[in-house]
């Protein structure tokens, strides 16, 4: 088992993701990129190593559960444990909608791919993360998701009623908390992090944070020493689930 800190991130081969790979490279870490798509996941390998950090490609699709337990496997032979999982990937849609009338499929894929897909990678990599000694999982998810602000009129994002997609990531929280709660006497810490309204493909680049800040504080916690377990998190401190 190698001594140096290792990190799988899904999704990391643009957005947010591929940020925190750097920022996380940048610190020290073996980062382990994965991408659905093999060739832009190379190419954002690539651009890491030029940076001079120790990165490495898996192939993970969240709708292809078996590509994790793969990946799993690449992971213990090269590196024999995980210190930490970002589960980072995830998608909206276009045909996403009001409860009134959301695309039924839309809500199945969202449900697959964000939420599920989210659970099946953390089954399969949690025997490497038992094996790290002190581990954390961060599932990156959205303010979207909390039903306490969904609640609220008078929230900013009120009006944003995608069910698809904000239900996607409520079912992410319960995952959340729940698995901290089964680990709440051992060494894995599981947290989810708000990363904010951020421009990246995700929205056509509408978003007001560049890809830095919404990164922050996902690295943040990434690099606590004694992270929290437990929460929902954001720049700005704690978030009502
Ligand atoms: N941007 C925001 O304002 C914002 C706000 C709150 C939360 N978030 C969350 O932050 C995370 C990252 O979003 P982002 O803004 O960086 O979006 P992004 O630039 O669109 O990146 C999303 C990443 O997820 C990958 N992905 C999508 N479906 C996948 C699948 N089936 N299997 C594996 N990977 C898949 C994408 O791969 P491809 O390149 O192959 O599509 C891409 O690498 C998401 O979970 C999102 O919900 C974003």
């Amino acid at each position: 088992m190698q001594a140096k800190k290792v990190a799988l991130i899904t999704g990391a081969n643009k957005g947010i993701g591929f940020e925190v790979a750097r920022q996380i490279g940048k610190a020290g870490w073996t980062v382990v990129a994965a991408a659905r798509n093999e060739e832009l996941g190379r190419q954002a390998v690539a651009t890491l190593k030029a940076e001079g950090l120790d990165v490495h490609f898996v192939h993970v699709d969240l709708e292809a559960q078996g590509t994790a337990g793969t990946a799993a496997e690449t992971i213990r032979d090269r590196f024999g444990k995980l210190d930490l999982l970002i589960n980072n990937a995830g998608i909206s849609s276009k045909s996403d909608g009001p409860p009134s009338k959301v695309n039924l499929d839309a809500l199945q894929t969202v449900m697959r791919t964000n939420y599920i897909g989210a659970v099946a990678v953390t089954q399969a990599m949690l025997p490497l993360l038992q094996g790290a000694g002190k581990a954390q999982i961060i599932n990156v998810t959205s303010e979207l998701g909390s039903i306490s602000l969904q609640t609220d009129p008078s929230w900013k994002f009120a009006s944003v009623k995608l069910l698809a997609y904000c239900a996607s990531k409520a079912a992410l929280n319960m995952f959340t908390v729940q698995l901290a709660y089964e680990f709440r006497d051992g060494d894995i810490a599981v947290n989810a992090v708000n990363p904010g309204y951020t421009a990246t493909d995700f929205n056509g680049h509408s978003g007001p944070q560049t890809v830095e800040e919404g990164a922050a504080e996902i690295v943040r916690v990434a690099l606590t020493d004694t992270p929290v377990s437990g929460k929902f998190l954001e720049a700005g401190g704690e978030i009502a689930w």
